[in-house]
């Protein structure tokens, strides 16, 4: 049976990268018989300007029926000076709760033929393959109480909360685990058991779910020392699981070891293998329009689609191998050119993946 794909372009950059990652789905379609049906609808400002609403009905239905979604990005200065619960970004927060995509993979993945372009010197990052587990849906960003309240003294104060549920870290969990049987079957989970009674909890769960997967072996870190270990030694690590709020951070860690925000993928997953794949990047507005953008985040988001929610794994890697291929060649867009390289734009590193 075909499975439904909404492509949400979104806005900036978004449908220029959007539109190659849709050129490598044709060709799987019609080269190896994969069995998708596309549709697409507006998220972002885009749905804000033709809808006044960042996430319409229109496109909350066409969601809840999808099989998975591919997204460019959304927002951009035209959408800056709206009201915050209108603002293109805010789309992005209300279809994940909407979907419960509490299960966020980062991989940071060093492209050897890209090496220079991380800060590290090259021993410390040649080869990096990690992913980072976060989960999206909980912790600090969402807990209850939060505000700012005042003080007898007059003083004011602000206050969040952090706080999970053991139903959510048994999931959050379960996603890491199922993730790390995927690959080198390593999980490193990440918290303040130190400190934080959250954290306490969050470990005694892992140790639990670990219980159920005898070939993963599980270690635990503390979030400041896993800071710290990512930028010394960033390849000890296969799977890193952690929070909401830890993850934030060491996500965008990890991505920057690589130096090429233009070619990390990310996957949001629900609990039953639905889910939302996109770049990790924004809209980049300041490149918009000119045919210059990296779409190979994008392409590669399309291969996590197949190895997350279609059950392809063999495409995908036909995807990662074909990159890998355009690589080699030489060929790069500005964001990650060097010297003795050739300069491509968006199309024609879309056109050199479906060729490869
Ligand atoms: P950004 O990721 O859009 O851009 C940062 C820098 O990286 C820019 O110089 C941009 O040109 C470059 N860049 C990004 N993607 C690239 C690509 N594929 N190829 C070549 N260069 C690329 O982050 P920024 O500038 O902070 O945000 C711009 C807009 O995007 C804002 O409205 C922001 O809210 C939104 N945004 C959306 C996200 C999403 O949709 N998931 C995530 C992050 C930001
Ligand atoms: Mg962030």
């Amino acid at each position: 049976m075909s499975k439904k794909i909404l492509v949400l372009p979104g806005d900036g950059i978004g449908p220029e990268i959007v539109a190659e990652a849709v050129k490598v789905l044709e060709a799987l379609r019609r080269d190896f018989g994969l069995a998708v049906e596309l549709e697409s609808g507006l998220l972002g400002g885009c749905a804000v300007d033709a809808h006044g609403q960042p996430y319409p009905e229109e496109t909350r239905r066409l969601a809840r029926a999808a099989d998975a979604i591919l997204l460019g990005a959304v927002g951009g200065p035209k959408w800056e000076a709206i009201e915050r619960p209108l603002r293109p970004e805010r789309g992005l927060l209300a279809i994940r709760a909407d979907l419960e995509l509490f299960a966020n993979l980062r991989p940071a993945i060093l492209y050897p033929q890209l090496a220079a372009a991380s800060a590290l010197k090259p021993e410390v990052v040649s080869g990096l393959d990690i992913m980072i587990v976060r989960e999206l849906t909980g912790d600090i960003y969402f807990g209850q109480p939060r505000g700012i309240r005042t003080l007898d003294s007059g003083e004011r104060e602000g206050f969040n909360t952090m706080v999970y549920r053991e139903s959510e870290i048994v999931r959050i969990m379960r996603a890491a685990f199922d993730a790390a049987m995927k690959r080198d079957r390593r999980v490193c989970s990440v918290d303040k058991a130190n400190v934080l009674e959250v954290s306490e909890l969050w470990r005694e769960i892992a140790q639990t779910v670990a219980a159920d997967y005898p070939e993963v072996s599980l270690s635990h870190m503390y979030v400041d020392n896993a800071a710290m270990q990512l930028v010394r030694a960033p390849k000890q690590f296969d799977v890193i699981v952690t929070g909401n709020i830890f993850g934030d951070i060491l996500s965008d860690c990890a991505a920057q070891l690589t130096g090429s925000i233009g070619m990390l993928p990310s996957a949001s997953l629900d609990a039953h293998g639905k889910g939302m794949y996109e770049p990790i990047h924004g809209s980049a507005p300041d490149i918009a329009g000119r045919g210059v953008a990296n779409p190979l985040a994008t392409i590669l988001s399309v291969a996590m689609l197949l190895r997350h929610t279609l059950n392809e794994p063999a495409l995908a890697e036909r995807i990662e191998r074909a990159v890998g291929r355009v690589l080699d060649r030489g060929l790069r867009t500005a964001d990650i050119a060097s010297e003795g390289t050739t300069r491509v734009g968006t199309a024609e590193m879309g056109g050199a993946v479906v060729a490869a």
